[in-house]
């Protein structure tokens, strides 16, 4: 029998209507277009307006939109990995809310945190139990409301990062196609550079935690910035030299959004051409688990059966991968 594969046979992606311009963040922190443009690549973010919504509710329209597009009924699918850093509630998991509201009755489901690889890292997961022949449709989502953990008064996070993200459907392939390999790493040394102080069990939130503005992003930039572009090119190149991959051979990488000097150090190192290279950083920015799944997206029609596509990422944690899949449909 042949060896089954775990395919994405569909993408959807979702992102609020409200864009935060870079002349908007002039008017907020001492800042520029200028400095922001050359040091990130970014223009503008989407930023998901009104009360009492997060993940789920942009999830929810993404995946209505992949059940239609790969003619899936809800019920059929049966499992749900969510990867978030902005989950709804601390608990329960977002997986089962957004389950509830997109109708998926027989899709057990739990979320993944690990920050900017989250969506590699249950990618990567999903595709084991597809391969072990146990679940047959599992929806992989990556998606955050990072406007919620951002301080919009300070100014080398609040240009960063913004709100959307994207789900696929991943099933069985007889042919082949799909996931082909993975890489995935992590570091905690990494979390100094890299964390939000307060919300979690060791600092519940109190008054104190808020008026210390402990519930936002802390980053140090330059530390984050440098194991970023060296680790990030390391296991691309490593994946293309074990499968055997020249420049020539990969039809597209999909790289992290994070900045894009990071994307093009990653570029360099793996020898592929600037038109192979998968960038909407300058509308969405720093969509934390969203930025993949919606390059995706985006490219999808571009994409065609058998195409070899490469997957990178390095986000807190540390963490970090890269993934090798073979592209299973002609849109
Ligand atoms: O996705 C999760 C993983 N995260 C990342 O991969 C992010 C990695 N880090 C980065 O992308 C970059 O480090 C940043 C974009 C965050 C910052 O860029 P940088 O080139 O590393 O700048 P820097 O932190 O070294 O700051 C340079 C200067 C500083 O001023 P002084 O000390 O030289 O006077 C900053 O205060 O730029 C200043 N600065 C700003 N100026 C204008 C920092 N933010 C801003 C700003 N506007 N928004």
């Amino acid at each position: 029998m042949a060896k089954i594969t775990a395919a994405i046979t569909g993408i959807a992606g979702y992102v609020p209507e409200y864009a935060l311009t870079n002349a908007e963040l002039e008017t907020m922190v001492d800042t520029t277009d200028e400095w922001i443009t050359t040091r990130t690549g970014i223009k503008e973010r989407r930023i998901l307006k009104g009360e009492g919504l997060g993940p789920s509710d942009m999830a929810v329209p993404a995946i209505k939109d992949l059940l239609e597009k790969t003619g899936t009924h809800a019920e059929e699918v049966d499992m749900i990995i969510f990867a978030s850093v902005t989950p709804d509630l601390i608990f329960p998991a977002t997986a089962n809310i957004t389950a509830d509201k997109a109708g998926l009755k027989n899709a057990f489901g739990y979320d993944l945190n690990a920050a900017c690889s989250g969506f590699l890292y249950a990618l990567t997961t999903g595709s084991k139990f597809v391969e072990s022949g146990t679940h047959k449709k599992v929806i992989v989502c990556g998606f955050d409301k990072m406007s919620s953990i951002i301080n919009y008064q300070d100014r080398t996070t609040c240009i960063i990062f913004g709100d959307g993200g994207g789900a696929v459907m991943l099933e069985p392939s007889e042919e082949g196609l799909g996931i082909q390999d993975t890489i995935l790493k992590s570091d905690g040394a990494g979390r100094v550079h890299l964390h939000q102080k307060a919300g979690g069990s060791c600092k519940p939130a109190s008054h104190e935690t808020v008026d210390a503005r402990e519930h936002f992003i802390y980053q140090e930039g330059q530390p984050v910035f440098k194991a970023a572009v060296s680790n990030m090119a390391d296991v691309s190149k490593k994946i293309m030299e074990r499968n055997n991959l020249t420049a020539d051979d990969v039809a597209y990488l999909v790289p992290h959004q994070a900045n894009l000097r990071i994307i093009e150090a990653t570029r360099r190192a793996m020898g592929v051409s600037p038109e192979k290279v998968m960038i909407n950083i300058e509308r969405y920015g720093n969509t934390t688990n969203g930025t993949i799944p919606l390059c995706l997206w985006e490219w999808e029609k571009q994409l065609k059966k058998g195409d070899n596509i490469i997957l990178a990422a390095f986000g807190g944690g540390f963490t970090w991968g890269s993934v090798y899949l073979k592209w299973a449909y002609n849109s």
